[in-house]
């Protein structure tokens, strides 16, 4: 479970300081696969960055399991992976192998611990043919398996993707969604953010929408459609942003 409480992010800089998010407040249960919606510099990054302890809120609090991401910051980066879109966070010059089991050190897994999920991350991502090659030869879309795997080393109980499948090609997108689709399954919590609406209606069973660092949506999938009259989720998005919060 993910609590957000009166959250404000804000930005210093020259001219004017940049509001990334204004007092946001929500909940995001257990087993809850959310889609993060908004435009680019809405405040979607800066939100998952804050519920992974990468960064401070400027105020507000938030918990993560029960645990605050300030002052309890290793008990959240134990319960949590993530994964931000573009980088892979992956050495080149190891195998990919090496690079999981580096991932599995800095969590403080066993050896032990450590293989079983090698192995069976392998078999979930069909990684069995490459997993002991270099990351440095692998394409695109090998490189984001990887990458996933490394996120879910230590098995977290709460998953951040942010723009999981941007720059990705229709295979590896779509091996993306059948994999969000199986965490779902194992009652893992998802928050991702996303570009593309048929993959948000096609994964999540809520939302959130960001407008200039405010919330302008937070609620079901279902409860939006019928609210808006409509199942069109880009116009419906379209709509609340001019709307704002008065919708
Ligand atoms: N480290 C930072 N320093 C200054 N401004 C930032 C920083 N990170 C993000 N911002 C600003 O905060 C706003 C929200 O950015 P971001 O969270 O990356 O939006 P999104 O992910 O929705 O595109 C933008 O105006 C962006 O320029
Ligand atoms: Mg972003």
């Amino acid at each position: 479970m993910i609590q957000i409480e009166s959250v404000s992010k804000t930005f210093p800089a020259k001219k004017e300081a940049v509001q990334a998010a204004r007092s946001i407040t929500l909940e995001v249960r257990q087993g809850e696969v959310v889609g993060l919606l908004g435009e680019n510099g809405a405040g979607k990054t800066t939100l998952l960055r804050m519920i992974a302890t990468l960064l401070e809120p400027t105020e507000g609090r938030i918990a993560v399991a029960g645990y605050d991401t300030v002052k309890q910051a290793m008990e959240v980066k134990k319960r949590i992976g993530v994964l931000f879109g573009g980088e892979t966070g992956l050495y080149d010059r190891l195998s990919a192998r090496e690079n999981l089991e580096y991932f599995a050190m800095l969590y403080g897994l066993s050896a032990h611990e450590t293989k079983a999920r090698i192995d069976a991350l392998t078999v979930k991502f069909g990684m069995k043919d490459y997993i002991n090659r270099k990351v440095g030869g692998f394409s695109k879309g090998m490189k984001q398996k990887v990458a996933i795997a490394r996120t879910l080393i230590h098995d977290p109980e709460v998953i951040l993707f942010d723009e999981p499948t941007t720059g990705l090609d229709i295979t590896s997108a779509n091996m993306f969604r059948q994999l969000i689709h199986q965490l779902r399954g194992e009652g893992k919590t998802i928050i991702f953010s996303s570009h593309i609406m048929e993959e948000i209606q096609l994964l999540c069973g809520s939302v959130i929408m960001i407008h200039k660092g405010q919330m302008v949506y937070n609620g079901t999938l279902e409860q939006l459609y019928e609210t808006e009259q409509s199942k069109d989720l880009n116009y419906i998005m379209m709509s609340r942003l001019v709307r704002g919060n008065a919708g």
